[in-house]
């Protein structure tokens, strides 16, 4: 068998809004390569899990570590330099900001040159702007979003938007990549393109990604390993089958 490397280690996060204990001792092992899905009913705490994965809210409890590094309470910046890139339940991309444009955001975290070179336009700042062009062009064509480049962000239809965003969290060059609800709004023919898209990446770019989903079926399809949050904690976990057959798992999908 293969040697797998744990690209995220979760263990006991906790953490609680007054008297609510919205992620409650959650722990999970994502290795190299895994695409893991992450789900539960609207309110279990997947949401608060990635704010708390990415910085955005500092565990009461728990540790989080990224590639073996201890990264619990650190900024969402830091984090996301560390490796870690997110989509948001809701879009937000650059909406006045071309598609193009979107995607180099992303690539900054790699390409850099000096404020100075860019204000004087100096050589430095030519060559790496087309090589971001190149880059970015590059991702776009990967999601079908090539031939849209020059358009605002705005102007793109619900489901291409979506994919735009996935498109600039990987410019990041992530070790990790969250998904929020990638596919929420979007019609069955969307979805199933993007379950695709996801799929091919993971291959293509050999991305370690987490996902989550309130759908049930959507997730099975894809990921080899789920963990199921209800109320905040595990209700169950483990291989795709394993978690579908669990009686737990029936009784309360049965009972939304
Ligand atoms: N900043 C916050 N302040 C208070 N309660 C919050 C906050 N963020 C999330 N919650 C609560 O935590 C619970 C889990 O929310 P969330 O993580 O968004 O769920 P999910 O993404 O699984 O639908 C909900 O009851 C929600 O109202
Ligand atoms: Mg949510």
């Amino acid at each position: 068998m293969a040697a797998t490397n744990p690209v995220l280690e979760v263990t006991n996060l906790s953490i609680s809004f007054g008297g609510l204990r919205a992620v409650d001792d959650f722990s999970v092992t994502i290795n190299e390569g895994e695409l893991y899905g992450l789900i539960g009913p609207n309110g279990a705490g997947k949401t608060t899990a990635f704010n708390l994965l990415t910085g955005v809210y500092k565990p009461n409890e728990g540790i989080i570590r990224l590639c073996g590094e201890d990264i619990t309470g650190r900024s969402t910046i830091d984090i996301n330099k560390a490796g870690i890139a997110r989509t948001f339940q809701n879009i937000r991309l650059f909406k006045d900001l071309s598609v193009l444009d979107n995607v180099k955001a992303g690539l900054h975290n790699i390409y850099t040159y000096s404020t100075m070179s860019s204000i004087l336009r100096l050589p430095k700042y030519y060559k790496v702007e087309k090589e971001m062009t190149a880059k970015a062009m590059e991702l776009l064509k990967v999601f079908d979003l090539d031939s849209s480049a020059s358009l605002k962000a705005s102007q793109l239809p619900y489901g291409k938007q979506r994919k735009l965003e996935i498109a600039r969290a990987l410019a990041t060059n992530p070790k990790l990549l969250l998904l929020d609800e990638p596919a929420a709004g979007m019609n069955p023919n969307e979805t199933k393109e993007l379950m695709d898209t996801i799929s091919f990446i993971r291959k293509e770019f050999k991305m370690t990604i987490l996902l989550i989903e309130h759908d049930m079926k959507l997730v099975s399809g894809i990921c080899e390993r789920l963990t199921v949050l209800n109320f905040g904690r595990i209700l169950a976990e483990g291989s795709t089958s394993e978690v579908l057959n669990n009686p737990d798992v029936i009784t309360a999908y049965l009972g939304e």
